[in-house]
């Protein structure tokens, strides 16, 4: 008897993935929440099984495809996406199940054959179908969402979307449905996988839309390789409205100030540049980053107007902590419209000038920059409140 049970999604297809309570690290990406690396067995004629989990998770998911089916009995592997989060535990489950083939998308051949050479996988075209006997998957590319061999996969009978990082998020739950967790959990969660993973791809993500909106294709379940799984369609279009929102760069009125600080000097400017966007009535996230991480600062850059950055300068060069979020979010292509920056320094004091070039090459207007010799004495204090105060009216004139 299996440990461990596969759980029911649709008429024939069931969940067998794999939860990660305990991941907390995912390239980069804070994941605190863990995640989940879902798989999907579908029990067709010719048994299928839709993405692998991550290496290390193999059993876990033998065991759940045990508890319905015997695994040698999978006929088909489909791979939806080579990252080795899903792709990691094919090597082993092939060696297992001994499949018939394995099949992905043209870019999907070539990244799975850099990573598992000895893997002997088939290339499906866009658009094409395969048939498991008594149901059809139909495949769509997804280039660049969020790698070049990314696809979805549609099981036509049930109207099963397996949708692969698209409209994921990294939350480790006994829940396995959208139904079953808070709303605003749902948002955050999605918030967060978005800005960390997918923001630079938003083009790509709004001509997505069109294509599937332009396809006809209908839905009663989406299942995403992490997370819970959509089966209340209300939930899954306003999460579509995120989706569009997010991708066509729609910003709020609101502001993201993000520092470090050495002997809370340019912690005291941030303060008072706070102040000043709040006399405005601009919502302000004020990230210190000795107590938030550069993905929280991504999550928070999304629907942000205008990002403040502040860092003291060391060795003639910015904070360390400020370099590494500064690259990162420049690299996600936030399209951010104001920037300013700040900081406190004892002798050279370049980091305000650098912050200020980065915030331009992002793309910012920068309405202004402030340096601190020390400590802010009163006359730099009025002049970070008023600078914010500039920022604040510029915001309430964009939106
Ligand atoms: Fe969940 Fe792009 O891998």
């Amino acid at each position: 008897m299996s440990n461990l049970n596969a759980i029911k999604i649709s008429d024939s297809v069931y969940w067998v993935g794999a939860i990660d309570w305990n991941i907390r690290y995912f390239h980069g990406y804070s994941t605190k929440k863990g995640t989940t690396y879902n798989a999907f067995l579908v029990m067709a004629d010719k048994i299928t099984l839709i993405d692998g989990v991550k290496k290390g998770f193999e059993d876990e998911l033998l065991e759940r495809v045990a508890s319905v089916v015997d695994p040698q009995k999978i006929d088909y592997i489909v791979s939806n996406h080579a990252e080795p989060d899903h792709s990691g535990g094919i090597p082993k489950i092939a060696e297992i199940v001994k499949p018939e083939k394995i099949f992905a998308s043209k870019g999907g051949v070539r990244a799975l054959a850099a990573y598992y050479p000895e893997l002997p996988v088939e290339a499906v075209a866009d658009g094409g179908e395969l048939s498991l006997g008594n149901k059809t998957l139909k495949f769509m590319e997804t280039k660049m969402l969020h790698w070049p061999d990314s696809m979805f996969s549609y099981l036509a009978e049930e109207e099963v979307l397996f949708s692969q990082d698209a409209f994921g998020m990294h939350l480790a739950t006994s829940e396995r449905f959208d139904d079953e967790l808070p709303w605003s959990l749902l948002v955050d969660m999605s918030t967060g996988y978005y800005a960390n993973i997918i923001t630079l791809y938003s083009p790509f993500v709004q001509n997505l839309l069109k294509k599937v909106a332009a396809s006809g294709l209908t839905f009663k379940v989406v299942a995403p390789d992490h997370g819970p799984v959509w089966r209340n369609m209300d939930n899954f279009a306003e999460m579509l409205k995120y989706y569009d929102k997010w991708s066509a760069r729609k910003t709020d009125k609101k502001a993201v100030i993000v520092y470090d600080s050495m002997w809370h000097s340019t912690e005291k400017m941030a303060r008072c540049i706070e102040d000043g966007l709040v006399s405005q009535g601009i919502k302000v996230k004020s990230l210190f980053l000795q107590s938030c991480d550069r993905s929280e600062v991504a999550t928070e850059m999304l629907d942000a107007s205008a990002v403040i950055a502040g860092a003291p300068t060391i060795n003639n060069e910015i904070f360390p902590s400020m370099s590494d979020v500064m690259c990162y979010i420049k690299g996600l292509k936030f399209k951010t419209p104001f920037g300013a920056a700040f900081g406190s320094y004892g002798w050279s004091g370049e980091s305000v000038k650098y912050l200020s070039q980065m915030l331009a090459d992002m793309g910012c207007e920068v309405i202004g920059s402030i340096k601190s010799l020390y400590v802010p004495s009163e006359e730099v204090k009025k002049q970070c409140f008023e600078l914010g105060k500039e920022i604040g009216e510029k915001i309430n004139n964009k939106n």
